[in-house]
């Protein structure tokens, strides 16, 4: 029997991209949560945005473009060096609490277990390592392999024929409801961490086969057969 492969999403799956607000707070004190907030939804938009006009770019221009998207819309001063300094920040992300034992638990189960992210490997060999985590993952799986970003069905396809997986024993674990669905669409299995109670599947025919809140309870769940 071929194992199965778990491919997790990083940014707000594994590693915790709200904890910029921490970063930004000494800067922007009660506008933190808002301009964090505000960048990671506009980094989302521009990657997707780019990623229909063919126009890729390194997901880490997105961050930086989206860092002065918020900047902007949230009317703060902020200058050019602090800005380096939370652009820096970013790849010193802290992983979710839980994110550590869970993987260590899941590689002792057997399961073969990637990292898979639009973000470069190179952008998840850092921040993966300074969050203490790089060593769980067989492989780190870029989308910039093929120079298209999630949730293009293209890189579903290319995780399951680079870790030589059939789709239907290939998993996305994330919390990302648009990655949920993306990996649904192009026939891989799905688990959601649900931790943005605010989120949710918008079209039900591609809801996950496993849906909890911690990462913590995935192994329990996949062992029951989902
Ligand atoms: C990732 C982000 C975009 O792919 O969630 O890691």
């Amino acid at each position: 029997m071929t194992q199965t492969l778990l491919a997790f999403d990083v940014y707000g799956t594994l590693i915790n991209p709200s904890a910029m607000a921490e970063v930004l707070r000494p800067t922007l004190n009660e506008q933190a949560e808002s301009v964090a907030a505000q960048w990671r939804a506009s980094q989302l938009q521009l990657a997707f945005r780019r990623g229909l006009m063919g126009r890729y770019v390194e997901f880490s221009v997105c961050t930086r473009d989206a860092l002065d998207v918020a900047i902007a819309a949230q009317d703060v001063e902020v200058d050019a060096s602090t800005r380096d300094e939370w652009l820096a920040a970013y790849s010193r992300l802290p992983a979710f609490e839980e994110v550590d034992a869970a993987l260590a638990s899941l590689v002792a189960s057997g399961y073969r277990c990637v990292a898979f992210s639009n973000g470069t490997e190179n952008a998840m060999q850092e921040v993966l390592g300074n969050a203490g985590l790089a060593h769980h993952f067989e492989a780190l799986v870029s989308v910039d392999d093929i120079k298209r970003f999630k949730p293009d069905p293209v890189v579903y396809h290319h995780l399951a024929r680079r870790m030589n997986v059939a789709h239907d024993n290939a998993w996305l674990v994330s919390s990302n409801n648009w990655d949920i669905q993306g990996a649904r669409h192009a026939g891989l299995k799905a688990a959601w961490i649900h931790r943005d109670k605010t989120a949710l599947i918008e079209d039900p025919s591609l809801a996950p086969d496993i849906e909890v809140e911690r990462l913590d309870e995935l192994a329990q769940k996949l062992a029951k057969g989902a």
